[in-house]
């Protein structure tokens, strides 16, 4: 097992009922929050009354803040950061997804900083400090509830990019597996197909030869996700099943899962940014159409690595051929996907594949800023094209 360091300071309260914590949880952090939403299925399904009603009954006054688009912008935080300071507000409630978290992050990080937020984007500045940000999760898929990440488009420059930092753990968030009873299939679907990549980002990547913990614990978690996905399928409102997807989404990304694995990078994330960038596709769907053929350039770089994967996760009988096995994988994963009505290449996404050149010089930006220099121009334009479809 390699060195490492693991740091994570969010509380997470689980369980059927708990959303009407957050004024607890919300109180130490602040008198005078933004309630932060995206496009208003917290309305609908009632979350957002609850989550006031409880920060009302805690004595927090509450600033509502609603429409954060999936695959958030950086124009909207600009004018919340605004907003925010001029209501003289001390904390941050994100009610809903990776993209309202997200949202809240970028806030939280801009408020007490003098220049444009952007710059925690650019890398031209560090997060030293930021406004308290809590959850109530509404879709399990980014890990932002327990991460010290987030990700922004500029519109402007149509560059997807992540800001990071200690400051941007949120200091609480609320885990209730029936706030995600609502989420339309597709999104709960692609979500589950986020938290899978994440987790495969370092089982495939790690430069770690000794990762016996690791990897079990990256495959225990994708096959319950497949599992439990393939529940709520039939079952939208199973709630073990829904428990599954949201803890496990959460133990994926929250820096659990690479400790002891050395350095791994996340070329297969680092493609999607530019999918969602350019196109707006949901990004567990950008992920689902680059990760077959990804796994199709990569597998002879180490073939034992993606043979262990189709036969623990798909059960694929081992041959004396890693290579042929770990074809197989990708084919079974592929099925699994489609099955699930999830994307597998660009085409069945509806990327136009004519525009791989434009995808790959916008995905390079990314790749150089977080150090991936394995891939070029070139290697990302040889990736698209095994994503390419038929
Ligand atoms: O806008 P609302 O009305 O909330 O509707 C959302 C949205 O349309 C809907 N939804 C969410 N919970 C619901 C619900 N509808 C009904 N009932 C519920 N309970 O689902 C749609 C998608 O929501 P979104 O927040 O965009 O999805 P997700 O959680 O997948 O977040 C995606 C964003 O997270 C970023 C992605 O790049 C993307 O921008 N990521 C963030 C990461 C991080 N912070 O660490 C890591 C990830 O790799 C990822 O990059
Ligand atoms: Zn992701």
């Amino acid at each position: 097992m390699d060195n490492f360091t693991f740091y994570n300071p969010t509380r997470i309260v689980f369980g059927k009922d708990k959303t009407a914590n957050i004024g607890k949880v919300t109180a130490p952090w602040g008198q005078r929050v933004m309630l932060l939403y995206g496009q208003g299925s917290v309305k609908k399904t009632g979350i957002l009354d609850t989550v006031k009603q409880s920060l009302e009954q805690s004595g927090i006054t509450v600033f509502e803040c609603g429409g954060v688009q999936p695959n958030p912008v950086l124009s909207f935080a600009q004018q919340a950061i605004e907003a925010f300071r001029a209501d003289k507000l001390d904390a941050i409630v994100a009610v809903g997804g990776g993209s309202v978290i997200d949202t809240a992050k970028t806030i939280a990080a801009g408020v007490p900083y003098d220049g444009n937020v952007w710059d925690f984007f650019s890398g031209k500045a560090k997060v030293e400090s930021a406004v308290p940000v809590t959850v109530v999760l509404t879709l399990p898929a980014a890990a932002s509830e327990m991460n010290s990440g987030g990700v922004i488009t500029n519109e402007q420059t149509q560059q997807k990019f992540n800001i990071m930092g200690d400051p941007l753990y949120p200091k609480a968030s609320i885990l209730d597996p029936v706030n995600t009873f609502s989420a339309p299939l597709h999104h709960s679907l692609y979500g589950v197909v986020d938290a899978m990549v994440h987790l495969l980002e370092g089982y495939f990547n790690t430069t770690s030869h000794n990762t016996a913990l690791q990897d079990r614990y990256a495959e225990g978690i994708i096959r319950t996700l497949m599992e439990s996905a393939s529940v709520i399928k039939t079952e939208p409102d199973n709630y073990e099943a829904r428990s599954n997807i949201m803890w496990g989404a959460t133990l994926a990304f929250n820096g659990l899962a690479p400790c002891g694995l050395g350095a791994t990078g996340f070329p297969m994330h680092m493609i999607e940014h530019s999918l969602s960038a350019i196109y707006d596709v949901s990004h567990g769907a950008g992920l689902a159409m680059i990760l077959p053929g990804w796994m199709r350039y990569r597998l002879l770089n180490s073939p034992e690595r993606f043979a262990r994967f189709a036969h623990t996760v798909f059960d694929i009988q081992p041959t004396a051929d890693p290579v042929a096995d770990a074809k197989q994988g990708i084919v079974a994963l592929e099925k699994w996907l489609g099955s699930m009505d999830i994307p597998a290449n660009l085409q069945q996404g509806g990327i136009p594949v004519a525009e791989i050149p434009q995808i790959a010089q916008n995905a390079v930006m990314l790749a150089q800023k977080w150090g991936l220099k394995e891939y070029t121009t070139d290697v990302i334009t040889e990736v698209l094209q095994y994503s390419a479809g038929e």
